[in-house]
């Protein structure tokens, strides 16, 4: 059995019309860090706060450890959660607010010495150790409140939007922390965003929500490069991926403005002979300005006016209307152009994606 099992889990609130969760399945290995990603709203943190224990399962079976925990108390769980808005208490120093939870739990004081110690190092804050919160920055303080949570030394660690409170650059950092936590206590985790790039960086296995559902679970390149549907296509991955709706004939596809492309013979075997209207999608890096392949790919060369230019060094990106959609191609800083500048491109055959245009599932014999 895996460590962590979800089986046919559903979760309606008492108040609502309908469910939050539905038909949650999952399992989870032992040490594996998993991110659960979705738009707001989607059940990431329900479906968290069942595995907590702090909301009641509807229907399903969840299991940790080999044991069902339906009906299991919180602090019989074996877990130990971050949340978003960790209250750390203004009063104490940074040691006596990593203690707290053992002082609680009637740890010997010997014992919550020695381990406040372990995570005073492992997290960095020796200097601070005697500082209350209000002397400390956002990122000392979410320090804190990991040190919290790593002194109970629990086999399950539950994030929820750890690092939403804090800037850009104490995201990058604390990320990178996280992941060595984990790395050196290998501790299962389940970590909820609604930040993409934090659950592609940070992640074993990805799952991602919508409306209550998992739409995929796999590991971050898995969902990237083979996304099942249009939603996970476009939810993972920034910029979005470009998406046209199309019609394939023969081997030809047609755009909405009237651009036609050859249908590539290795997209044409995804496609399994599928003919019709349907949605093609390409990311960005996949449009390819370059000369060899403008020379490989030659029958299918495309122009287009670059109408804005996003120029950030190392990525780049250049906005044009192709296809009747707004198209953006990501370029190196080698291939830069202005604005109003005529570009000409291919579509990678290989990364070309096809959806269907009614359920939006991929394409695919
Ligand atoms: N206590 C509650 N009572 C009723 N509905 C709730 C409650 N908590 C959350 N919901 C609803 O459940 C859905 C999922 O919410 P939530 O799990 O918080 O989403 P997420 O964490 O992905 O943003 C939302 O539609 C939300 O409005
Ligand atoms: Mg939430």
């Amino acid at each position: 059995m895996s460590f962590i099992e979800f089986k046919h889990i559903n979760k309606k609130y008492a108040n609502a019309e309908r469910n939050s969760v539905t038909d949650f399945c999952l399992t989870i290995e032992e040490k594996e860090f998993i991110a659960f990603v979705g738009p707001s709203g989607c059940g990431k943190s329900t479906t968290l706060r069942m595995v907590a224990g702090f909301e009641e399962i509807t229907s399903g079976d969840l299991y940790i450890d080999g044991k069902r925990v339906n009906e299991v108390a919180p602090k019989d769980r074996g877990i130990a959660m971050v949340f978003q808005n960790y209250a750390l208490y203004p009063h104490m120093t940074v040691e006596k607010n990593i203690g707290y939870g053992l002082k609680n739990m009637k740890v010997p004081a010997e014992e919550i010495q020695k381990k406040v110690d372990w995570a005073i190092r492992i997290l960095g804050l020796e200097e601070f150790r005697n500082r209350k919160p209000k002397n400390l920055s956002g990122g000392q303080r979410q320090r804190v409140a990991l040190g919290r949570a790593i002194v109970k030394n629990q086999k399950l660690f539950l994030m929820d939007e750890p690092l939403s409170n804090l800037d850009a650059k104490l995201r990058v950092s604390m990320r990178n922390e996280i992941s060595k936590l984990h790395r050196e206590l290998g501790s299962t985790t389940i970590y909820v965003t609604h930040d993409q790039v934090e659950a592609m960086t940070m992640a074993d296995r990805i799952v991602i929500m919508k409306d209550g559902v998992v739409q995929q679970a796999g590991r971050p390149m898995e969902l990237y490069e083979n996304p099942v549907n249009k939603f996970v296509a476009g939810f993972i991955g920034s910029p979005q991926m470009n998406f046209y709706p199309v019609t394939v004939k023969g081997n030809q596809i047609q755009f909405r403005d009237g651009n036609q492309m050859i249908l590539p013979d290795e997209a044409a075997a995804r496609l399994g002979g599928r003919q019709g209207e349907m949605i093609m999608g390409i990311r960005g890096e996949d449009i390819k300005l370059d000369e060899q392949n403008l020379k490989l790919y030659s029958q299918n060369r495309q122009q287009a006016v670059v109408e804005n230019a996003e120029v950030m060094g190392n990525e780049n990106n250049l906005y044009t209307t192709f296809g009747g959609s707004l198209t953006v191609a990501r370029v190196s800083k080698y291939e830069l152009k202005e604005i109003g500048d005529t570009i000409e491109f291919v579509f990678l055959p290989s990364r070309m994606h096809f959806f269907d245009k009614d359920t939006e599932e991929r394409i695919c014999v």
